[in-house]
């Protein structure tokens, strides 16, 4: 069973509010993981930004192959059977709910985001199983409260949810707000929980420099954090092994190709459960 995010005629009202005069954290992801989905404005910066860094391709590619794996653990290895995704971004391939109903066909997913272009796309990612269900919600991450609730009409809050916020985070400035953010979020959630973080770094100079270029761009900038930063998302939960680490070495699965492994990537990430 799947919801579906738009009355028709709002579809017109949705693509308007579409802005294609600066780049969009969503188009440009898109861009960078092979897709179409994006504006020649989108395709500007990205070009300029593989140019002076060219692996932030591999953190956009590594980042989404995190995704597979830690959802796969998640419903495999951990029985989860419910998944928040927060800054959702544009379908692509292997999205949550297909790998997660993959592993576990009775998945529910809710995918959250606040892009009017994530919205307009949002059938993509309501192709569910009979026996699961997908859900998608036009909110926002500054809203956590607002996030939980509308989520419950979808998702059991009696039963662990696996709250997913990749590559995201960082259009968060401050980091005690996204601290936060992330708090309060996981406070809503009922033991057992799991929460994913995966995000860029700030552990090269071609990151640093690839960081400033977008954010010149006229984008809503995106801040790149230190490894320890993104380990305090997770304190008061219970790491899972192998903890904070870079997405390649998150449990690599030779599913991604030979060496997949090594190849190390200014993003890092981690999996906590919470108590
Ligand atoms: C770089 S994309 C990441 C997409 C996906 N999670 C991934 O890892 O491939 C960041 C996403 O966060 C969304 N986003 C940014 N600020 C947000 C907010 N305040 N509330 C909800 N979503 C937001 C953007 O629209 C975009 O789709």
């Amino acid at each position: 069973m799947s919801d579906s995010p738009l009355p028709l005629d709002a579809a017109e009202e949705t693509r308007a509010r579409i802005d294609t005069t600066k780049p969009h954290s969503a188009r440009f992801w898109n861009y960078f993981v092979g897709g179409k989905d994006n504006y020649e404005v989108d395709r500007e910066i990205g070009d300029h930004i593989k140019e002076i860094f060219p692996g932030l391709v591999d953190v956009a590619l590594t980042s989404r192959q995190f995704l597979g794996r830690a959802v796969a653990y998640l419903a495999g290895e951990q029985g989860i059977r419910q998944f928040l995704d927060v800054g959702t971004g544009l379908p692509t391939a292997d999205n949550t709910h297909e790998v997660a109903q993959r592993v576990a066909p009775d998945a529910r997913i809710v995918y959250v985001d606040n892009d009017p272009i994530v919205l307009a796309h949002a059938n993509a990612l309501l192709t569910s199983t009979p026996e699961g269900r997908t859900a998608y919600l036009d909110a926002d991450l500054y809203d956590p409260e607002a996030v939980l609730r509308a989520a419950s009409g979808t998702l059991d809050f009696s039963e662990p949810i696996a709250l997913m916020i990749l590559n995201t985070l960082g259009h968060v400035a401050d980091h005690d707000q996204a601290r936060d953010l992330v708090g309060r979020l996981v406070a809503g959630l009922p033991s057992g929980s799991h929460l994913v973080i995966s995000d860029s770094t700030a552990t090269s100079e071609g990151m640093i420099a690839a960081s400033e270029a977008y954010n010149a761009s006229g984008a809503v900038p995106y801040y790149v954090r230190s490894i320890g930063e993104i380990a305090g998302f997770f304190d008061g939960l219970d790491l899972v092994d192998p903890g904070v680490v870079q997405v390649t070495e998150w449990r690599p699965d030779d599913a991604d190709g030979p060496g997949a492994a090594e190849v190390a990537v200014d993003a890092y990430c981690g999996v906590g459960r919470k108590a």
